[in-house]
């Protein structure tokens, strides 16, 4: 038995926080950080109120209008996230209430930028133990609710959003193949938020030292995310008697353009294989590849190999890949927001 995926949904805020505009409020130029980081926008979620339990039901109420999926078949939720609405209780709670999953168990996970991964990986063991049948997936992230806009190594590139995907059981040769994980402890202080956690409480000194942002070294972390990425992706290839020349589609967490063009070299895969949206949308940590997913689904055809590669702060990384396999019918009648019909013939992905 395998799992695979068979719907995608997305969401992203509609106010857009462009270069041009960070570069009035930090030292920074358009220029700059198009040139080292391919970023020319990115969404976010505060200026509209909205928190990380709203963009990931957004995401999966998305999913379930475009494929009329009923709310009542899914049996799990696994919402991959770093930047929770609360420390207590868990967000995934919130967003079970807001998709209607009442027949389901719902938890957070934190893998920072390889959490959308890792949160696959969980689901789709759970699949193949045949246990569970359909199993929503959703990273989501509100990198805006700990970024300092004051600090122009990091607020540069992160952005807000949210994507998920419907994993089902088919005894087909499609789905989710070989996983290749790894944390260690060696980034530990090299990409964190220092307070607010159990080692270093919220206080009057730890707010005074803007100690509740992301603190980054930028080219240490580059240099090790273009290392792992590259010999994991090789190590799942290996594991699962693949080459590059049998990959269709690269999917790589949206951290920097250099970081994915080198990569891409470093496998020897072309770069028009390779899906990039960093330039919208910035790195979304937790929804940069199944935001990525969404954008370029009608791209991906049955039986095509995906190459899904990560890295985020920990460290963690890791690489899978995907044959994928047959889409959910989409919804037959789409309807506009004011109620025209747009579309009533049956549509196949
Ligand atoms: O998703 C989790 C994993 N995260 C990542 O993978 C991010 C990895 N790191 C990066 O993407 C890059 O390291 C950055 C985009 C953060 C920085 O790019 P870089 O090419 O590594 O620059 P740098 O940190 O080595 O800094 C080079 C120069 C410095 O000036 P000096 O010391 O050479 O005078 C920085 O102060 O660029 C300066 N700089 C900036 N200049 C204009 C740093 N940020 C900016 C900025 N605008 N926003």
């Amino acid at each position: 038995m395998n799992a695979t995926i068979t719907a995608i949904g997305g969401f992203v805020p509609s106010y857009v926080l462009s270069n041009e505009m960070i570069s009035k409020m930090v030292d920074t130029t358009d220029e700059w950080i198009q040139k080292r980081t391919g970023i020319e926008e990115r969404r976010l979620a505060t200026s509209e109120n909205l928190s990380t339990s709203d963009l990931a039901g957004a995401a999966i109420q998305n999913l379930l209008k475009t494929y009329e999926i009923d709310p009542l078949e899914i049996d799990g939720l696994v919402l991959a996230t770093a930047t929770p609405d609360h420390l207590l209780t868990p967000t995934a709670s919130k967003v079970c209430e807001l998709s209607g999953f009442t027949n389901a168990f719902g938890f957070d996970l934190n893998g920072a930028c390889s959490g959308f991964l890792y949160a696959l990986e969980m689901a789709t063991t759970m699949i193949e133990s045949g246990r569970y049948k359909k199993v929503v997936v959703v990273g989501a992230d509100t990198m805006s609710s700990i970024v300092d806009y004051e600090d122009r190594n990091t607020c540069i590139l992160f952005g807000d959003g949210a994507g998920a995907v419907l994993l089902e059981k088919t005894d087909d040769e499609f789905g989710v193949m070989k996983s290749i994980l790894r944390t260690d402890g060696s980034g530990t202080s090299a990409l964190y938020v220092p307070a607010g956690g159990s080692k270093v409480p919220a206080g009057m000194q730890s707010i005074l030292h803007r100690e509740h942002f992301i603190k980054q070294e930028g080219a240490f972390v580059f240099k090790k995310a273009v290392e792992s990425m590259s010999s994991v992706s090789q190590d799942a290839l290996a594991t699962n008697d693949l080459s590059v020349e049998d990959i269709d589609w690269v999917v790589p967490h949206q951290a920097n353009l250099r970081i994915i063009k080198a990569v891409s070299e470093h496998l020897n895969i072309g770069i028009e294989k390779v899906k990039v949206n960093i330039h919208k949308y910035g790195n979304t940590t937790s929804a940069t590849i199944p935001l990525c997913l969404w954008d370029f689904k009608n791209d991906f055809k049955e039986g095509q190999n995906i190459l899904i590669t990560t890295f985020g702060a920990g460290f963690s990384w890791g690489a899978t890949c995907i044959k994928w396999g047959v889409m959910r019918a989409l919804k037959a009648v789409q309807y506009s927001a004011n109620g025209e019909l747009l579309k009533h013939d049956l549509m196949y992905q």
